[in-house]
């Protein structure tokens, strides 16, 4: 269980400057900030209040009488005196951190920390006050568009907590889980020593809005530390597999009762024959049959397959409904629940129909995995190692000397892979939501391969995806070295630590039923979504870190690759 006291130490033993809100008007920076402050025992300032008792008169009159440029200078000056005063808890208004002179102070001196909320939640709390900046012109036009040119210097603040319809205490909760996280990355070996958080919270930034994942164990016995307000009180939904709802869903729905007008369960088969037209119109109709309305809340509560079919049938119900990924794989809390993709497979090819849908939450409860049988957390192991090797070296590092204890359920090694590969999973999405710019893309390290394996195994259980990807990784890593990038040590490197793990790295490790020739992985390869006008398309590796795209790659060179291993 998460306990909220604890947090509070660790931020207070940790942090020794102020922490700074900052963020538009209306996101709750003075409430929340005074909770912050009392929990903490700390001092509270409000730079607007402390700029009213400096110059005797109201921000309103400050504005209309002496002009913006004044009060931002009268505002420089405050924050400035107020960073030297220890731990506190300073609520800056709306503006002053899109001040360069301002924003590098407390970038320097203080935790800044950008508090976010969706446009409606801002309008609604803004509709009472005297907000000079709202008296002309309609407030939701007037907040999109001071949002819009502030985001990016809010952007700036270190650590930016989402608000998605909480009250005052429970954002309270989510600011200082979110600083102990902040805190704890940049922590000495010695202070890591001492503690290790039992969650953690981050907000993934997409192109219209933000969302945040939680990680943590004993999440799915606590959803009102998860669930937003907002969405409380409706109908859910929750779609589930037979394996998952007697570990796991049965206690999630007693759970999750209590908040919720209705909660209705559908469980499917498990495994990927459900992500079928057939599943989907089943999930569909029973959505109807149970009266699904436009504010309606899907929840999807189990591995990659559940939550891309859930995703899926949310995206298109009511052309669209609220959705939450509660992910119980390895493979689906590092990757499948993060990032919007969302499909089903036609009968010859896999995700074929689907969509980009967003979800209103991740929550990734590491108590799940303890079920979980070890052949599946190997194959979200592998997807893991993926992030090391197409964008970070040193967690490739770092997985040599702890996938193996990781692997072992040891949580702690556990939790910091999965926060990894969520953090860079959702740097990639933030960059690249549509895989538009080819950024996405190289997500799909290992997966050319892979998903002509997974084809021709027959998506029975002979090959699980995070499998046909560990392959997948070692071919593409050969085929980097043939093609002049990759250093022969690291497709060692690469090969030995996969190997060495347990994980299947050849194809002979497959056992297909039906004996697969190289012309049969080369025509599937063909119909993948992965190829285009260009022919074969491939994530190669410059080196360990670095991964680019790499199209009409010569048939013969991939055909000796295949042989190579088969
Ligand atoms: N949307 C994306 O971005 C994305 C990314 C990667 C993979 N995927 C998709 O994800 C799917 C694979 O996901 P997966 O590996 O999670 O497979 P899965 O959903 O089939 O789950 C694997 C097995 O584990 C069981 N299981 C789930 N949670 C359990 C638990 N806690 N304890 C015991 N058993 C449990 C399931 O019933 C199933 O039998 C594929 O369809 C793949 O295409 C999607």
């Amino acid at each position: 269980m998460i306990e909220i006291e604890h947090c509070q130490e660790d931020v207070k033993t940790l942090l020794d400057r102020p922490i700074v809100l900052v963020g538009i008007m209306g996101v709750g920076k003075t409430t929340v900030g005074r909770l912050l402050a009392s929990r903490l025992g700390w001092s509270f300032y409000d730079t607007d209040d402390e700029i009213v008792r400096l110059v005797g008169k109201s921000i309103s009159d400050i504005f209309s009488e002496d002009g913006e440029p004044a009060f931002r200078e009268l505002e420089r000056t405050t924050i400035k005196h107020l960073l030297s005063q220890g731990p506190c808890i300073i609520s800056s208004g709306g503006g002053g951190f899109t001040v360069p002179e301002t924003t590098q102070a407390i970038k320097e001196r203080s935790l800044a920390l950008w508090m976010d909320a969706p446009i409606h939640l801002l309008v609604d709390r803004t509709k009472s006050g005297d907000r000079p900046l709202l008296k002309h012109g309609n407030p939701e036009d007037v907040l999109q568009n001071l949002l819009d040119r502030r985001r990016v210097y809010y952007a700036q603040a270190h650590v930016h907590v989402l608000d998605d319809g909480l009250t005052p205490e429970e954002m309270a909760n989510r600011v200082l889980l979110q600083i102990r996280e902040y805190l704890y990355d940049r922590a000495s070996d010695q202070e890591k020593e001492s503690f290790v958080p039992d969650a953690m919270c981050m907000t993934v930034t997409v192109t219209d809005r933000s969302y945040p994942i939680f990680i943590g164990s004993g999440l799915i016995k606590q959803p009102e530390l998860w669930l937003a307000h907002e969405l409380q009180g409706r109908d859910a939904f929750i779609i589930t597999d037979y394996n998952v709802r007697e570990r796991i869903t049965d206690s999630f729905v007693k759970t999750l009762k209590p908040l919720m007008k209705s909660v209705s369960m559908m469980e499917l088969a498990p495994g990927e024959q459900t992500k079928s037209f057939e599943r989907y119109q089943a999930v569909l109709e029973w959505m109807i049959d149970n009266g699904v309305k436009r504010d309606s809340v899907v929840f999807a509560v189990g591995g990659g397959v559940i939550g891309d079919l859930a995703g899926f049938a949310a995206a298109t119900i009511m052309r669209g409904v609220d959705f939450i990924q509660v992910p119980t794989t390895l493979l689906s809390q590092v990757d499948s629940s993060v990032g919007g993709k969302a499909a089903i497979n036609s009968k010859s090819a896999k995700n074929i129909v689907g969509t980009f849908y967003q979800p209103r939450t991740v929550v990734i409860d590491l108590d799940t995995l303890m079920t979980l049988p070890r052949r599946e957390w190997l194959s979200g192991y592998a997807e893991i190692v993926k992030y090391g090797l197409i964008g970070d070296e040193a967690f490739f590092e770092w997985l040599g000397e702890n996938g193996a204890l990781m692997l072992d359920g040891n949580l702690s090694q556990t939790m910091r892979a999965i926060e990894t590969g969520c953090h860079k999973k959702a740097e990639i999405v933030a960059n690249d939501e549509k895989e538009k710019s080819g950024e996405r893309a190289l997500l799909n390290f290992g997966h050319t391969f892979a998903h002509a394996l997974e084809a021709n195994a027959g998506y029975d259980g002979t090959l699980l995806h995070g499998e046909a990807v560990s392959i997948g990784m070692v071919l593409a890593a050969r085929l980097s070295q043939r093609l002049g990038y990759l250093a022969q040590d690291d497709v060692d490197k690469i090969y030995n630590h996969l190997h060495s793990l347990g994980l299947k790295t050849e194809i002979r490790d497959v056992g297909f039923k039906t004996p697969v020739t190289v012309d049969d992985l080369i025509s599937a390869m063909k119909k993948d979504k992965k190829t285009d006008v260009h022919g074969l398309k491939f994530v190669i590796l410059k080196r360990i870190g670095d991964a680019d795209l790499e199209s009409s790659v010569d048939e013969a060179l991939v055909v000796s690759i295949l042989e190579g291993s088969m």
